[in-house]
């Protein structure tokens, strides 16, 4: 079967679904989705949204946060442009209905590690649903949307699907090849431009707090047809993931417990109850990410201890139910009443700052192609992610790209599409052997997590590169010959995911935010500002 649109978003989380709001104003939009269309990490976002707006902060203050934390690898002109352009959007946001928490009627200012002020609006510990609920909300009535839900997109339409010789020049994007999960078919979906919004990659981690949507298959995409892709590197690990023994199966999502609560004054403590962070940072339980998440993996290590606490019992219980009725609510469920117990908590991984490379307004190296959010590299991130930047960086990049889509559209518009094929099924079939789907799957997150987690070294990430592409060798066998499905399509992009991962983190040679090498212990002077890859077989 063929679909036309104007624009085709492959996504449903920020990026996806503010996007869409914008371009339907001059478009018809098709947002697909791979499961129900709230599933996302958006939906788990707890902190909040970074932006200035008390009294006591400035632009230059947050840029220069950024910054720092970036380790000196953030683009400034991106930074810039999500600082200043933020406390327009959260404007629209409110406009929209999303209804952040309020203190006398003004927005609620929390506070995470790395912000040297208080200036994260938030809706109590559960932000992103809140923001997923109001964007959704205007998404489902505006007839210039459609949605699809249960739909995942396989592999993006370019010039290599159907002119391969004749093409000189730029690739483009015309569409998507995309399969509808209930009906079981593939479709071929043509469009004048696409955005890849499908989120993050925490799924190659046995231990993460994204959702099991965040298999990198937008990256992984991008990356078969040719885009450049940036900085993979610098996967972010949370410090304090709820730690409730080894139960991390393919499909785990560990229980975020938010940095703001640091911010509010909890403190992390070995499991004797000592505090350790002043012997880490000045800063202390609120330092930027990537020091606290190594921090606790040493103090792990030197102690021999599964975990380290987070004690919130410095806050009032009237405070916590008030600020973090979810996290309250979720920690009482297995029996522990924060107010008076310690948490049990450890790093997890939880973003990548990689992603394919896009320019000020998401437009990636292929033409008609764009990328926002988390699948993105836009530069804003640098070595590690600042808290709370990321969703104002969706939100940025989504008003700025429909702001050129608009121009764009007319540029891309040629409806001759009759020499684009459909997807081709011969010489598939179905298989008997899908237990080597999951086994696959957990190989992969038990490489990524034992050999390319919080600290790195040569040996070990060699030792992944050998045994990842061995079972890459083994699932590009094993898919050309099988049926397409969900699951498949997952581990032939979690693999690839990994392999770019790990290829990026053996090309720097020294120690930066989040990459941390035992080898090259140190920040380099000469350094590799973006470790760029890219597919020469396209
Ligand atoms: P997502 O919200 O992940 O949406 C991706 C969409 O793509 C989903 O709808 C998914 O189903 C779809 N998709 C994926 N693959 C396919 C495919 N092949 N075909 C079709 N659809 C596909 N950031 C902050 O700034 N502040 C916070 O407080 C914060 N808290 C967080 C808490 C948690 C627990 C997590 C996991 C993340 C948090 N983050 C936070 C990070 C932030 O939530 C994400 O970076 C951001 O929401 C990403 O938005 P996105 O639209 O790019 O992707
Ligand atoms: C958190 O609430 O700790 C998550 C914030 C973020 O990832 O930006």
């Amino acid at each position: 079967m063929r679909l036309k649109t104007d624009i085709l978003v492959i996504g449903s989380g920020i990026a996806g679904l503010s996007f869409a709001i914008k371009a339907s104003r001059y478009s018809r939009v098709l947002i697909i989705t791979k499961k129900d269309s709230a599933e996302s990490n958006t939906n788990y976002a707890q902190g909040g949204i970074a932006t200035v707006i008390s009294p006591n902060d400035s632009y230059k203050m947050h840029i220069d946060d950024t910054l720092d934390c970036g380790a000196g690898l953030c683009h400034r002109d991106a930074v810039e442009q999500i600082v200043t352009n933020g406390p327009e959007l959260i404007k629209e946001l409110i406009e929209l209905g999303v209804n952040f928490s309020r203190e006398e009627g003004k927005l609620e200012l929390g506070r995470e590690g790395g912000h040297s002020q208080k200036r994260i609006i938030h809706a109590k510990d559960l932000t992103g649903k809140e923001i997923e609920r109001a964007l959704l909300y205007s998404v489902t009535h505006n007839k210039n949307i459609k949605i699809l839900e249960h739909h995942s997109a396989i592999d993006l339409i370019t010039e290599h699907n159907f002119r391969r010789r004749t093409t000189k020049g730029k690739r483009n994007c015309y569409g998507a090849y995309i399969y509808d999960e209930k009906k079981n078919k593939i479709l071929t979906v043509l469009s004048e431009l696409t955005v890849i919004c499908t989120g993050g990659i925490g799924q190659v981690y046995l231990h993460t707090t994204n959702p099991v949507i965040a298999t990198g298959d937008g990256i992984a995409m991008g990356y078969r047809s040719g885009c450049r892709i940036g900085d993979m590197e610098f996967v972010q690990f949370h410090p304090t993931s709820l730690y409730q023994g080894i139960s991390e199966g393919n499909n785990s999502q560990a229980f975020l417990i938010s940095e703001a609560m640091r911010g509010a004054g909890a403190i992390l403590r070995t499991k004797n109850g000592k505090k350790f962070m002043q012997r880490y940072d000045r800063r202390r339980s609120l330092a930027p990410r990537d020091i606290v998440a190594r921090a606790i993996d040493n103090e792990m290590k030197r102690t021999g201890d599964d975990f380290v606490y987070l004690d919130c019992t410095p806050l009032s219980k009237r405070k916590i139910m008030h600020e973090f009725p979810n996290i309250y609510k979720k920690c009482l469920s297995i029996g522990l009443d924060i107010s008076r117990s310690f948490i049990p908590v450890v790093p997890a991984a939880h973003y990548g700052c990689g992603g394919i490379i896009s320019d000020l307004n998401g437009r990636t190296s292929l033409g008609r192609l764009f990328v926002l959010g988390e699948s993105s590299m836009t530069g804003v991130h640098g070595a590690n992610r600042l808290a709370s930047n990321s969703l104002l960086e969706a939100l940025v990049f989504a008003d700025k790209a429909s702001k050129v889509c608009e121009k764009d559209m007319v540029t891309a518009n040629d409806k001759n599409h009759s020499n684009i094929p459909d997807w081709d099924a011969s010489g598939t079939e179905n298989t008997e052997e899908w237990i080597l789907i999951s086994q696959n799957k957990y190989e992969i997150k038990q490489i990524m997590s034992n050999y390319v987690g919080i600290v790195r070294s040569n040996l070990r990430l060699y030792r992944a590169l050998r045994r990842i592409k061995l079972i890459r060798e083994e699932i590009e066998v094993f898919y050309k010959k099988t049926r397409v499905n969900r699951e498949l399509l997952e581990l032939r992009n979690m693999a690839l995911i990994s392999y770019l991962i790990i290829r990026s983190a053996l090309m720097r040679k020294e120690s930066r935010g989040l990459h941390y090498s035992t080898d090259y212990p140190k920040t380099s002077k000469t350094f590799l500002k973006d470790t760029i890859i890219s597919n020469k077989t396209v």
